[in-house]
Formats: C-alpha cells, sequence, structure tokens
C-alpha cells in the first residue's frame, strides 16, 4: 500500500503579497480553482491506488485545511499538527512512525504540498514505476530534466539502472542546494536531475536511515507521537518532545548521505510555484507574452505577469518582463528577474510593521 504524506510547513514569502504567514501559498488558488494542497491532496485520493492522505502541518492551520479538505470531499485526510516547524526530517519522521504503526512494510509518498504537476497520467506512471524500486527496499527519487542552474534545488546524479527495475537508476551523488559554480557545472554534465522534493520510502527503511544519521530527530519524533493526543480531528504532537528535534531537511539529513537511494527520471509537467516567475512560466499567455489574471490589461508590454486580486482594473503601458500584483491591502511592482529576491523586502516591511 502507498500512503500518501502531504506536507504542507512552508511560508511562501516569495509570493507576497498573497501568501502571508496566516495563509501561506499552498492554501491560494493560484494555478487553477483549487487551492495548491488540495490540487496536491486531490491527485492521490483514489482508494484503488492509495491509502487515506495524511496532511502533515502546522497546528495554525488546521481549520484551514480541515475546511479545504471537506471542500473537495476529503473530510477522511487525516491531519497531524506541529506545534512548531521543525523541518522536513521531523516532519517525515513523525508520519512514517504513524504508518509503520499500521503497515510496517508500507511506502510513504511523500508530497511538498506547493507544487504544480500537469501531467496526470505521467505522475501515476512514475509512482508505479518509483513504487516498484521502493519495494526493493530504495528510498526513491522523482529526477526533473533540469532547465537552469537553479541554487535552490537538490542535485541527484544518476548511477546504474536498478537490476530488473525499468526507468529506475541508483541515486550515484545527491547534492542538496549546491553553489552556483557547481550546478553550472552539472547542468553541463547531462545526467544530473533535480530533486522533485517528492519520494516514495519504504517507511521501516527510512526509520532505519534516520535511526543512523539522525538519532535525535526520530528520537523526538517519537516522544512527540506518544506524548500527543488527538483534539477533535486533529492529532497533536508534544509541543516540548516535538521542540527537541534538531531542525534539518530530509535531503541534508538523509538524501544526501544514504547508500540506499534511488530514481525515477520523470517527465511530468512539474513546477516548484516558489516566485512569480513561475506563475508565469505555466500562466496562458497573450501575443505579447504576458499573463494577465484577473482584472488585468497589459497595453504595449511584453513578458509581464499581471495579477488583480481585489476586483481594481490593473493597466500596463509599454512594461517590459514586470510582475505587478495587487491585492487588497497591498501591492507588488517587480522585475520579474528578481522575483526570487522578495524575501528581503518582506523582511524589511516587517521591520518597518
Ligand atoms: N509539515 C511541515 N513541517 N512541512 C514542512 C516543513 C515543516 O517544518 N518545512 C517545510 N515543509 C514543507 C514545505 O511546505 C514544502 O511543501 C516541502 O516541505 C519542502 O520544503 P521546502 O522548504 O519548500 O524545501 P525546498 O524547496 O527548500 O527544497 C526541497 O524541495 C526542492 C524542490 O522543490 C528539497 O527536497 C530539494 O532537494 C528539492 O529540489
Ligand atoms: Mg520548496
Amino acid at each position: 500500500r502507498i500512503h500518501p504524506v502531504v506536507l504542507s510547513g512552508g511560508a511562501g514569502v516569495r509570493l507576497w503579497p498573497m501568501s502571508r504567514e496566516k495563509y501561506p501559498k499552498q492554501f491560494l488558488s493560484l494555478c487553477s480553482e483549487r487551492s495548491m494542497l488540495q490540487d496536491t491532496v486531490g491527485r492521490v485520493a483514489n482508494p484503488a491506488l492509495f491509502a487515506t492522505p495524511m496532511v502533515v502541518c502546522n497546528q495554525e492551520h488546521r481549520f484551514v485545511i480541515a475546511e479545504q479538505m471537506r471542500q473537495i470531499g476529503l473530510a477522511a485526510t487525516r491531519i497531524v499538527l506541529e506545534p512548531v516547524g521543525r523541518n522536513t526530517a521531523a516532519a517525515t519522521a513523525v508520519a512514517a512512525l504513524i504508518v509503520a504503526e499500521q503497515d510496517p512494510d508500507g511506502l510513504m509518498l511523500i508530497l511538498p504540498a506547493d507544487h504544480a504537476i500537469q501531467d496526470q497520467d505521467a505522475f501515476l506512471q512514475a509512482i508505479a514505476t518509483a513504487a516498484a524500486a521502493a519495494g526493493t527496499g530504495q528510498l526513491t527519487t522523482f529526477g526533473i530534466v533540469p532547465t537552469a542552474p537553479e541554487t535552490g534545488y537538490g542535485y541527484i546524479r544518476r548511477g546504474d539502472a536498478l537490476p530488473g527495475q525499468d526507468g529506475a537508476y541508483r541515486v550515484a551523488a545527491f547534492v542538496e542546494k549546491p553553489a552556483r559554480e557547481m550546478a553550472e557545472r552539472y547542468i553541463a554534465e547531462k545526467n544530473f536531475f533535480w530533486n522533485s522534493g517528492m519520494f516514495l520510502l519504504p517507511v521501516r527503511r527510512y526509520l532505519a536511515e534516520l535511526e543512523r544519521w539522525e538519532p535525535a530527530v526520530l528520537e523526538a519524533a517519537r516522544a512527540a507521537l506518544a506524548k500527543g493526543r488527538s483534539d477533535l480531528d486533529f492529532f497533536r504532537l508534544d509541543e516540548e518532545a516535538f521542540a527537541a528535534a534538531p531542525s534539518t531537511s530530509i535531503d541534508y539529513a538523509v538524501m544526501e548521505r544514504t547508500d540506499s537511494a534511488a530514481v525515477v527520471p520523470c517527465s511530468i509537467g512539474w513546477t516548484d510555484v516558489g516566485a512569480w516567475s513561475a506563475l508565469w512560466d505555466i500562466g496562458d499567455k497573450d501575443e505579447g507574452g504576458n499573463v494577465c489574471q484577473g482584472d488585468a490589461v497589459a497595453w504595449d508590454s511584453t513578458g509581464c505577469y499581471i495579477r488583480s486580486e481585489d476586483g481594481a482594473l490593473i493597466a500596463l503601458l509599454g512594461m517590459t518582463d514586470t510582475v505587478v500584483v495587487g491585492t487588497e491591502d497591498a501591492i507588488l511592482v517587480a522585475a520579474k528577474d528578481r522575483a526570487q529576491d522578495i524575501k528581503p523586502l518582506v523582511e524589511h516591511l516587517k521591520k518597518q510593521g
């Protein structure tokens, strides 16, 4: 059985002013009618293929998530609440322990809540391929053909084919967020893939790897579960116990270090919806290559992303590669090639109050 686990812990700062701490990007309808969280859970809402999905999130977001699950008819989704964020190693450790309790030989499919995937059939096909590899004990990753030397991703060097596993390869090297120069070198080498951030993990094996590389994370996760309690339909991890977990990602904690990782290269129309430029990438463009969403007009302009959220009309004249996002209480105007750098701006705004 494949147990889907959706991670919904990020803040999505680079999608300010729409993404806010109380209501981060995964809860917004940015790419479709549904929110990215709803799309993510919806993709695996097939009882023939998957067990009931689980969402691991911050406790602040419990009602938003419960409501969004109800809206798409998936109120049965299990919701596990973190009292504090301790990054993805701890979140996935908790999920693995929960899955292992009911299905020790089970596979867990880790899905970030904030990605867009355009080809559902290819996605399911990749999962089937990965499930076969994971079934042999491999921590299986999904490799995306890189298009630029991005430094915000993990890079996977493909090794030999896994014997008897069509479409799956050994991971020869996993490098999380390399420096620019290294990323450029990897891209030139051709046999590198981006790590998609999705993983298909045999839970028993994953817990053994955590025990080996980050025992403190596993110990904290165990204690947080043991001392945790059910609250309405939620499960609340114990705060003190969970806070003791070192804050590290699954990528640094396990994937860079393990000897038993596999990669399934796939082409599923994957986008990490990290910044406004990504929404321009996947958006429908007019003749000038502008993406206009809501009440927005781009006149004699090229390559712009315009989004009006509060009903006010936004009109651009003679602009190039510009992002304009208008909400009720804030308007962002930015150069599209600076869309990755919004974080320091938002921090500055916070300081100003
Ligand atoms: N529940 C929970 N708790 N979820 C979390 C936490 C947490 O403390 N921290 C992060 N998440 C969620 C995020 O919301 C996101 O959906 C996912 O886990 C991955 O975390 P990110 O913080 O977005 O990771 P990243 O983008 O820097 O890097 C990862 O994803 C890249 C692809 O987008 C890595 O796996 C990279 O190797 C990968 O290339
Ligand atoms: Mg991310």
